[in-house]
């Protein structure tokens, strides 16, 4: 037992295991070490997002815009295939919503609080996508500079990802534009309840002819020619800046223009046919009313759409 060799031998395996316990000590050192500094490329991705989009997306809010109030949540993100589809950014369309060349479609919209994405925060999403969408990953995060505006550049490692490019961030608009456009909602039911109750009256009228309901009817009629064009500038700039789009804004929008329009023009028939005493000019305004009332309804109904969804009415 007490043989010189085995004495050596033992010191040798003893060494090498001190030797193996500060390597693995050393890795484990530098481990932690460089994590700290390259962070998690998931978590960079949420940080990202939470400063640039949760402000519209986020799960706090009681109304997310677009009805997608989940983009803190990378695994429901990651397994939406309407949203993202791994591996392949050019494929997802929260990637391709950020590089949208038309600023009207491009997120974030205009009117964001937290600004525009930066060109290194487009890259951090795109790679992100490019190495599976994962919603923890241990990938770390390595650095470009920001990539010169409105340029084509490559992604890092530049066998997955074609060039992407980097819209130009567009100017911010007017704050106080922005601000005035939050008022659309609140001021347009100002002649939406003012048609609605002329149109009621009309038709009471023409059974009753009482003169309190043509009275009523007149002022709500004038009224609502003030309130209408004011409603629709306002929801002009709502439209602009607040990042809707697609056929519901497009019919919201133009339809609430032929509002303005009937609007007035119910105003104008009304006033002719009371100068006038004519009861052929009285039927045209109360065509032009009743036609009103039906147009507000449906463009309103386009406005709920915008905001709720297009399954809003369906318990
Ligand atoms: C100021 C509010 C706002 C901010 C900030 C914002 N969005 Fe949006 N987002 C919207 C609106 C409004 C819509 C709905 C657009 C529409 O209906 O045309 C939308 C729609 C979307 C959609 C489409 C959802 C769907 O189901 O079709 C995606 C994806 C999206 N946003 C991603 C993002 C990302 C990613 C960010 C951050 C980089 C972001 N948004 C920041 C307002 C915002």
């Amino acid at each position: 037992m007490n043989e010189p060799g085995f004495l050596v031998g033992g010191e040798a395996v003893l060494l090498a295991n001190k030797r193996s316990g500060l390597l693995i000590l050393g890795i484990f050192l530098f481990g932690s070490v460089s994590s700290a500094f390259a962070s998690d490329l998931a978590q960079e991705v949420i940080k990202v997002f939470e400063a640039k989009c949760a402000e519209c997306h986020g799960d706090h809010l009681p109304k997310p815009k677009g009805r997608f109030g989940y983009v803190l949540d990378l695994k429901q993100l990651s397994e939406n295939p309407l949203l993202v589809t791994p591996k392949d950014p050019d494929q997802s369309e929260l990637y391709l919503l950020l590089v949208d060349e038309d600023p009207e479609f491009r997120m974030p919209p205009p009117a964001a609080k937290g600004g525009q994405m930066t060109g290194d925060e487009i890259q951090l999403v795109r790679r992100w996508i490019e190495k599976g969408a994962e919603p923890v990953s241990t990938t770390a995060v390595t650095t470009d500079s920001d990539p010169p505006v409105g340029d084509t550049l490559s992604g890092d490692d530049g066998a997955t990802s074609g060039p992407i490019t980097v819209p130009p961030p567009s100017d911010p608009p007017p704050a106080i534009l922005v601000y005035l456009g939050k008022f659309h909602p609140l001021v347009v039911h100002f002649p939406v309840a003012l048609i609605l109750a002329a149109a009621i009256a009309e038709l009471l009228w023409l059974f009753s002819r009482r003169e309190l309901l043509d009275q009523g009817l007149r002022f709500c009629v004038l009224f609502a020619a003030v309130m209408t064009p004011i409603a629709g500038v306002l929801g002009w700039f709502a439209g602009e800046f607040e990042g809707y789009s697609g056929l519901p804004l497009t019919l919201h929008k133009w339809i609430g223009v032929g509002n303005i329009a009937l609007a007035l023009l119910s105003a104008y028939l009304g006033e002719a046919f009371r100068r006038e005493g004519s009861s052929l000019t009285r039927a045209k305004f109360r065509y032009c009313l009743w036609l009103n009332a039906v147009s507000v309804c449906v463009g309103g109904h386009f406005g709920g759409v915008l905001v709720y969804g297009p399954d809003h009415l369906i318990p």
